[in-house]
């Protein structure tokens, strides 16, 4: 029995959460699979997919229906990400970023009329969200914010450049994380809700990546940008609070998008290893391949529970922030050998676009850097067990 199958059957999962992880790959399956490898190859967004995975819900799941979200959990968000990443990983971070990094922290943290302007299109999947953090020198080192939001009474004057911003070409609305207040460190960072289109505000150009081609990342730059005070979210001072509660939560989407990359590996591997034959016999007689598909569904296996485990606790109003930073740790790693030994196991068609898995494992790569790399991850994780 395959795990999935094994947590249906053992109630793990309740029939609505198994609904919306059907919904889900039926919608990959029909919507995604078809021209994935040419968007990979010609740096194309999925745009037609991405607007009806908004009519479908899956661009604001866990927002509540008032503020036009689908009001689910968010084990059924990550149920919904494994299948989406299973199939195409660029339109699953577009997806991850607006629910993770920019609807939750709007919902969770804005007020009324923020929630009515900007949360309400991006749960229904009318806009497109960005998360707008890392600059070219603060990636990690998050705290280091060059980019400044100088107060100037009923505006903030924003200056400086973003990297890295998914959905930075696409999106309409932008959560930008600025210091306003270098004295204070950390403490004198604010996030402001930026639209496309304010005077200043210009998309520079658009990354040219080694795996998750089809998303659209892309730097950005800010120069002399009014945004009104009423952008801001929060207290003055509550920035850098606020990236790193919204991270937390976001690991969980990247921890599925990894899950879903190295599933959508090992089903494509089995699949292969039962028809392709060597030695008079189908491969997967091999015991060399067994070894292989063994370690590949017990390492996804375990990372799905990890991830799973992250998501209840969520749910549950727990503190998930190791839970999370685990999840997100050992998905990606098992995202990445996973995908080199499904490409092991394809031999030279695993080397060449047509079987998928040499793109997969070019994605599995960014599971491992972004949202914070496995080092973050790990003094995370060193932080909790120690404190
Ligand atoms: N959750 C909640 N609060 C946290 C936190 C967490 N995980 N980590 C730190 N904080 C709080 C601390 O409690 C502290 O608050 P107080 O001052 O009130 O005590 C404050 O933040 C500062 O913390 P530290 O002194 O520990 O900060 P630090 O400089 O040592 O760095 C870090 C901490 C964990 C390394 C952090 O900088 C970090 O997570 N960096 C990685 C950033 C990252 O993930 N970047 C990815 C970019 S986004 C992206 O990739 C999006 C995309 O497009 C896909």
């Amino acid at each position: 029995m395959e795990t999935m199958d094994m947590l249906a059957a053992s109630d793990f999962l309740t029939a609505e959460q198994l609904e919306v992880r059907n919904a889900a790959r039926e919608f990959a399956q029909k919507e995604l699979w078809e021209g994935v490898i040419e968007r990979d190859t010609n740096m194309q967004f999925p745009h037609a997919q991405i607007k009806k995975m908004g009519e479908l819900g899956f661009l604001g799941m866990m927002v509540a229906p008032e503020f036009g979200g689908s009001g689910m959990d968010t084990v059924s968000y990550v149920l919904a990400m494994e299948e989406i990443s299973k199939v195409d990983a660029s339109a699953a971070v577009a997806m991850s970023v607006n629910n993770s990094l920019v609807c939750w922290g709007l919902e969770k943290y804005g007020n009324e009329a923020q929630k009515h302007k900007y949360l309400t299109p991006l749960a229904s999947g009318e806009v497109l969200g960005a998360f707008c953090l890392s600059e070219p020198e603060a990636g990690s080192d998050a705290t280091s914010q060059k980019t400044t939001a100088e107060d100037k009474g009923d505006y903030y004057l924003l200056n400086g450049t973003k990297n890295w911003i998914t959905n930075g070409g696409n999106a309409s609305t932008y959560l930008v994380i600025a210091q306003t207040n270098p004295e204070l460190k950390h403490k004198g960072i604010n996030v402001l809700i930026v639209e496309k289109g304010m005077s200043g505000f210009v998309v520079g150009k658009k990354e040219d990546k080694l795996g998750i081609r089809g998303s659209d990342t892309h730097s950005l730059m800010f120069t002399d940008v009014k945004v009104p005070k009423e952008n801001r979210i929060g207290e003055d001072g509550f920035g850098f609070k606020f990236a790193m509660q919204t991270l937390n939560g976001g690991r969980i989407g990247i921890a599925a998008q990894a899950l879903g990359i190295a599933s959508g590996a090992y089903e494509l591997s089995l699949k292969y290893a039962k028809e392709r034959k060597s030695f008079g016999k189908p491969i997967a007689e091999h015991q060399a391949i067994q070894f292989k598909l063994a370690e590949m569904a017990t390492k996804i296996n375990a990372a799905r529970l990890l991830t799973l485990q992250a998501a209840r606790m969520k749910d549950a109003g727990m503190d998930y922030v190791n839970a999370a930073a685990q999840a997100k740790l050992f998905a990606s790693e098992v995202a990445m050998e996973t995908t080199v030994e499904a490409v092991q196991i394809h031999g030279g068609y695993g080397y060449v676009k047509e079987f998928h898995v040499e793109r997969m494992m070019r994605d599995a790569k960014i599971t491992q850097i972004y949202e914070g790399t496995s080092e973050i991850q790990k003094i995370v994780i060193a932080r909790e067990v120690l404190r």
